[in-house]
């Protein structure tokens, strides 16, 4: 019983803010035409100094982001048409153009945030704006026509790494719509020629340990190194991703305890887990505490896995979750699988679970909340053992009667 497993994750404040990575429109006008216009996801994940560690915030352009009018242009002689787009509390993703009359081409790339913003970078060392810029993203099409680029593809900037994808995206334009001419980018070009079934060997990947998985003993300490977040459980990642050809792959992997760390950090109404595996595995789960009602719940999860098998980078973030609801000061329990939705393409089956991210005052759980399916499955016991019982106080009762009756019938012999 010791071994019940409470996991308790949590992640930074980091994405509650923002939302589900999703398809933003962006567009810059200059009197009453457009001149750029950018639909596109875009996901970052950005590294910077916490107080004990090294942190990774991923954050997710969000659907609130808005072009910045002050700083876009349509460019003039001596200045580029730039988009900035800016979202959060000091946010920006800029992209700058150039031409040379027949073709643009994207010139900067450039991210700034603001490390001040707690909800995305909880205990930051600096509350700096940081602004990183690549100038080869290599992002280009012919003029007058419309560049896009399905696939995913990643930027590292320094600091930081883009990742964009449904990009559709035009600058110099002559109208307002997107011109129907598109330029596909090479990652999507690779798509299209279907190779006439020359991996007829499929790579399946072989989704790595079968069976559930082992249950992790993780925790969050605070500055002063007291335990401030508790989390035992045992995680499986449900990944679905496509490759090159468009062909659908589902991957199943195990979270290994064995080789995962945790760190993170506690505050009053969030507290983040951070798990990295083998750095090739991030995952960030964040609680939220609602300080009027005393509930907290799993609000963010997020998940970086840069595994040899897939074409990309997988990343997805959620922030918008609702799940491991209780109150502050219980812990939540659920020994039951239990699967987190988290995107259409990432699910998480949890196993043997306990997690307190709020009000850990000693190194164990406080009474748990448990669900609904393990309050479910408890009943299964106690409604046979009470029909059970019921049984045999019948029989007793039916036998005493009959015993009764028969010693009455002997007494009036
Ligand atoms: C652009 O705006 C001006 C006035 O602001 C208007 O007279 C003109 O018709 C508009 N042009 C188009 C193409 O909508
Ligand atoms: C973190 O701090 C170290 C040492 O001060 C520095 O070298 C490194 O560049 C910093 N990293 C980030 C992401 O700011
Ligand atoms: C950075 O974030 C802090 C806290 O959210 C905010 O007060 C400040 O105005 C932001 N800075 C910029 C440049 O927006
Ligand atoms: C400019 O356009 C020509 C095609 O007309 C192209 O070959 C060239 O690479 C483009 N870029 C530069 C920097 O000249
Ligand atoms: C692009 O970046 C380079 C180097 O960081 C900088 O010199 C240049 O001014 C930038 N261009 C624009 C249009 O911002
Ligand atoms: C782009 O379209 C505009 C308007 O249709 C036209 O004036 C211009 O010459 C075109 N540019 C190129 C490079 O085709
Ligand atoms: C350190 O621990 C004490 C007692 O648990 C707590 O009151 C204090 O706020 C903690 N300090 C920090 C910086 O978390
Ligand atoms: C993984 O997700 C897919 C699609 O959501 C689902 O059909 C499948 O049953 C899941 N597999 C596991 C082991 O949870
Ligand atoms: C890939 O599949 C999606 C959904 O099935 C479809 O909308 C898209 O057009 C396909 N892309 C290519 C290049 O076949
Ligand atoms: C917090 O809980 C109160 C009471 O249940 C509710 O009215 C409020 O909307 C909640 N706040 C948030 C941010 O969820
Ligand atoms: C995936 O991310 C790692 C670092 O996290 C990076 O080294 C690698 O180049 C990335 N791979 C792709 C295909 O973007
Ligand atoms: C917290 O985690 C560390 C290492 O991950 C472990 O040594 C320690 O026993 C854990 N503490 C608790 C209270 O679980």
């Amino acid at each position: 019983m010791r071994t019940l497993h409470a996991f308790a994750a949590l992640v930074v404040a980091l994405l509650t803010v923002f939302d589900v990575s999703q398809a933003v429109t962006l567009e810059v006008r200059e009197g009453n035409s457009t001149c750029i216009k950018a639909e596109l996801s875009a996901l970052f994940s950005i590294t910077y100094n916490a107080s004990s560690s090294t942190r990774t915030a991923v954050v997710a352009l969000p659907d609130s982001a808005t072009v910045d009018p002050e700083s876009s242009s349509c460019g003039s002689e001596g200045s580029a048409p730039w988009l900035v787009a800016v979202f959060g509390s000091g946010h920006a993703l800029g992209l700058s153009f150039s031409s040379n009359g027949s073709l643009y081409s994207v010139t900067n790339l450039t991210l700034q945030y603001n490390l001040s913003d707690s909800t995305v970078f909880p205990e930051a060392n600096s509350s700096d704006v940081v602004t990183v810029v690549s100038a080869s993203v290599g992002i280009w099409a012919p003029m007058n026509s419309t560049y896009l680029c399905m696939s995913r593809m990643t930027f590292k900037l320094d600091t930081a790494d883009v990742t964009f994808s449904d990009m559709r995206l035009q600058a110099y334009m002559s109208g307002d719509e997107l011109s129907p001419n598109a330029s596909a980018c090479a990652a999507d070009q690779t798509t299209t020629p279907a190779p006439p079934q020359t991996t007829t060997s499929a790579p399946v990947p072989v989704p790595t340990p079968a069976g559930p998985p082992e249950q992790g003993i993780y925790n969050v300490t605070n500055v002063n190194n007291t335990v401030c977040l508790l989390a035992h459980m045992g995680l499986q990642l449900n990944v679905t991703y496509t490759d090159a050809l468009n062909k659908t792959f589902q991957k199943v992997v195990n979270v290994n305890p064995e080789q995962t760390t945790s760190s993170g950090s506690c505050e009053a109404n969030t507290a983040t887990l951070v798990l990295t595996q083998d750095q090739s595995t991030t995952l960030t789960f964040a609680f939220t505490l609602n300080s009027t009602s005393n509930r907290y719940r799993l609000s963010t999860v997020g998940l970086v896995a840069n595994w040899p098998d897939l074409p990309a980078n997988f990343t997805a973030v959620n922030s918008s979750l609702d799940y491991l609801r209780s109150s502050y000061g219980h812990s939540y329990m659920c020994n039951a699988e239990q699967t987190l939705n988290i995107l259409q393409i990432f699910s998480i089956n949890t196993f043997k679970l306990q997690v307190q991210p709020f009000g850990v005052t000693t190194t164990q759980f406080a009474s748990a909340e448990e669900c609904q399916i393990d309050q479910d499955q408890m009943l299964i016991p106690i409604i046979v053992g009470a029909a059970l019982a019921g049984l045999v106080l019948i029989v007793l009762i039916a036998y005493l009667i009959g015993r009764k009756r028969s010693h009455a019938g002997y007494q009036t012999i």
